[in-house]
């Protein structure tokens, strides 16, 4: 089997984190937390960084720490992981989904502007598959209504916009360091801010907001989402090559896009649109000829040994949220389109050229 994700991880990896057992530093504390800490929001272009457990946690944590009140709105995008929406909803807050476009991925910001009240207090950028969004735009739009920008950048770290890094526009920006990211700690994530405040909000939530004269007599909820040394250990390798993985997704991406380009039944996003650049974080597959379904073609590649991956399904067909009698009188219909007819490729770090070469070999045999 072609796996979805293979991860790559390196014997400098290994042996960073068997130091860091060995050490003895193996839960929060140890020194190579700071370390990543301070070398992950350096190149990122922020003031303040906390690790934490997962990207969930990371943005739980974000929506949390703005300290917004009951139903205020918050805008975010209708094709992406739930982890937006739970952050959202969690908090008593008020989901306003927005449609994607079908060449980027991404939600439309034209209908983000529609979509602003004067009960919005939030935006979360969520930058989806490998291209990022106009985050300039959406950086003047939330300036000029006073509307938090929340950057969830954790598909594209090290991607940038206008030679500035994704995730270094929101008054928050979270991440993750899951197995398929171009960064991974196994599991892990972080959240970025230049604010003081924030940041020390941040870090009380995520360390079950311990009192700060007895300990054990508690300011607010918080979780414990702490992020482990061994995991730092991890990571900080890992950033030491930052730009060779980069550089390896970009490669893999190019391959599947010079063998795919020309099938007229299926569309498959460029390296590069104008000002966008695409650093696969996965390798996405939408059909353009009605006649094939996602799930019949990903069977297929099942049977000659290629495993792949659904796209998101979209918000507005949650069974959860509509189990909590959560509704949107919308339509979405591009990412409805988007999850019956997409789905992503093998395009783990690990992966071999061969194995993308075959991958494209039986996509086109297939249509
Ligand atoms: C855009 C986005 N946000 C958040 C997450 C959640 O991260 P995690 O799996 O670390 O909780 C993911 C996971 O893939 C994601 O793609």
């Amino acid at each position: 089997m072609i796996p979805i994700n293979q991860p790559l991880i390196t014997k400098e990896d290994a042996i960073a984190v068997y130091k860091s057992v060995k050490s003895g530093w193996i839960s929060s504390a140890g020194p190579e937390i700071e370390l990543f800490e301070n070398k992950f929001k350096k190149i990122i272009g922020k003031k303040y960084c906390s690790l934490v457990a997962n990207g969930t946690a990371a943005l739980e944590i974000a929506i949390k720490s703005l300290n917004l009140k009951k139903n205020d709105e918050v805008i975010l995008p209708n094709f992406t992981i739930i982890s937006n929406i739970l952050a959202v909803i969690k908090q008593g807050l008020k989901p306003v989904l927005i449609d994607c476009d079908l060449e980027m991925w991404n939600m439309k910001i034209d209908d983000v502007e529609k979509a602003i009240t004067n009960r919005t207090k939030a935006i979360i950028a969520t930058h989806i598959y490998g291209y990022p969004l106009n985050m300039q735009r959406l950086l003047k739009i939330s300036r000029s209504r006073k509307i938090i920008l929340i950057e969830d950048a954790a598909e594209m770290i090290g991607n940038k916009f206008k030679k500035k890094y994704c995730g270094s526009f929101g008054d928050i920006s979270t991440f993750s360091f899951y197995a398929n990211k171009h960064i991974t700690t196994g599991e892990g994530g972080a959240i970025l801010t230049n604010s003081k405040t924030l940041h020390n909000k941040i870090e009380e939530l995520k360390n079950l907001c311990f009192g700060k004269v007895n300990r054990y007599n508690h300011s607010d909820l918080g979780w414990n989402y702490r992020f482990t040394n061994m995991q730092a250990a991890l990571g900080l390798s890992q950033l030491s090559r930052l730009k060779s993985i980069i550089n390896k997704k970009i490669e893999i991406g190019k391959i599947y896009y010079e063998n795919l380009k020309n099938n007229k039944n299926i569309y498959i996003q460029k390296p590069r649109m104008g000002i966008y650049k695409n650093i696969y974080w996965v390798v996405g597959l939408l059909i353009k000829n009605k006649k094939f379904k996602a799930d019949m073609i990903r069977n297929k590649l099942k049977k000659v040994g290629i495993e792949t991956r659904a796209f998101f399904w979209p918000m507005n067909k949650q069974t959860v949220l509509k189990k909590l009698n959560i509704r949107f009188n919308k339509q979405f219909p591009n990412s409805e389109y988007l999850s019956k007819y997409g789905f992503y490729l093998p395009s783990g770090l690990g992966i071999r050229k061969e194995q993308v070469k075959k991958v494209c070999l039986e996509i086109n045999k297939i249509f």
